[in-house]
């Protein structure tokens, strides 16, 4: 399978799963820490949202920020994300994916959510690129994720990034899952120039917060 195969298989698991979606969320500790760190955090200003699924961060963003734009490639998550933010006119969303797409204006924040670990290590150099290139000059970033694969979707082995996820109904995808270190994590992020604090919580979820070395 090519990359861009995979890349299209794993965009295609999340049109299909969407209207499932919540059922497959992790019934694990943590998340209450990560939502709070992103209080903390107080993405205010413009905010780009990146990967937004159905909306499960984007109306907590909203008690921050002015405004909001939410970039998906699954239509069925942006209608689902839609009807959650109910109409609240300082959203915009975006169907696009995310490793064609190119920003047409900068923002205060970059978010997101469950999204890094999707992102292949082969491209996690050009996706930090494209999060430069979104933010304005002194522009932050912030991102929620977790390292959790079981036993049964590592088909592949635990040293691949790819494993298999299924719908509620069998059907199996292959997606990317890299299970990042956050100390790991951190250090990588260092090296492509970013200073990004990134911190476990007391389950598999970490976030991550910071910004562009200055240069
Ligand atoms: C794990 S979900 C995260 C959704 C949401 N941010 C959350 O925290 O629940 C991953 C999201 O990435 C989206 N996605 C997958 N491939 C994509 C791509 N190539 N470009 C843009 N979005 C993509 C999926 O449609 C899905 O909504």
């Amino acid at each position: 399978m090519t990359g861009r195969e995979l890349l299209d298989e794993q965009a295609g698991f999340y049109r299909a799963v969407a209207a499932e979606y919540d059922d497959h969320a992790l019934p694990l500790p943590g998340g209450d820490e990560v939502s709070a760190a992103l209080d903390a955090f107080r993405p205010t200003g413009s905010v780009l949202e990146l990967a937004c699924g159905p909306g499960t961060w984007t109306g907590q963003l909203l008690r921050h920020a002015t405004e909001v734009t939410a970039v998906d490639a699954s239509a069925e998550m942006i209608d689902i994300a839609s009807a959650r933010v109910g109409g609240d006119q300082r959203v915009r969303f975006v169907l696009a994916d995310l490793f064609d797409w190119r920003p047409d204006r900068r923002y205060d924040v970059v978010f997101f959510g469950f999204w890094l670990s999707h992102v292949p290590p082969e491209r996690l150099a050009s996706f930090w690129s494209l999060v430069a290139d979104c933010l304005r000059p002194g522009g932050r970033v912030f991102f929620v994720d977790d390292g959790h694969r079981t036993v049964e979707e590592l088909v592949e082995g635990a040293d691949s990034v790819v494993v298999q996820r299924r719908l509620k109904d069998g059907t199996a995808y292959r997606v990317v899952k890299v299970p990042y270190q956050p100390a790991d994590l951190e250090q990588r992020l260092a090296r492509l120039g970013w200073r990004v604090e990134v911190r476990a919580t007391s389950g598999p979820f970490y976030w991550g917060a910071g910004a562009r070395e200055a240069f």
